[in-house]
């Protein structure tokens, strides 16, 4: 009998501490519950067919070339918006800086999350 409850304790306390303590994200968004405070969002790549990419462009006008396409349901990381051309009634463009360089994304192409009230507006 004890020397069997010893061999199961013997065998809980060679459990590998990685799978008791996962790791805990570095980075706190505590800054999210201050709602007045604008700053960079997540946001999803929305209103696209699946497969399909939207444009980002190197300024907030249609006319200005495409840099990057990014896939319909990705998260990215957008800074700020400029105000510039309208897609659908949206006049809003979404500032994100992919591999150093900056482009533009039309705000109806992104989630609530950076509505131009969520999103400082781009230094110029
Ligand atoms: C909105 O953006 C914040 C800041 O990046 C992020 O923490 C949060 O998960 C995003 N919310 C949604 C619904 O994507």
């Amino acid at each position: 009998m004890k020397l069997q409850t010893f061999a199961l304790s013997a065998l809980v306390g060679l459990l590998p501490l990685s799978m008791a303590t996962p790791a805990e994200p570095i980075e706190q968004e505590g800054d999210d519950s201050d709602l007045a405070k604008r700053g960079a969002r997540s946001c999803k790549i929305v209103n696209l067919n699946p497969g399909d990419n939207v444009n980002c462009r190197y300024g907030p006008h249609l006319g200005d070339g495409e840099i990057f396409g990014i896939p319909a349901g990705e998260k990215r990381t957008f800074a700020c918006y400029e105000n510039g051309d309208c897609v659908k009634g949206v006049c809003t463009w979404d500032q994100i800086t992919i591999l150093g360089t900056t482009c533009y994304v039309n705000g109806y192409y992104t989630d609530s999350n950076c509505s131009s009230k969520k999103l400082p507006k781009c230094k110029d």
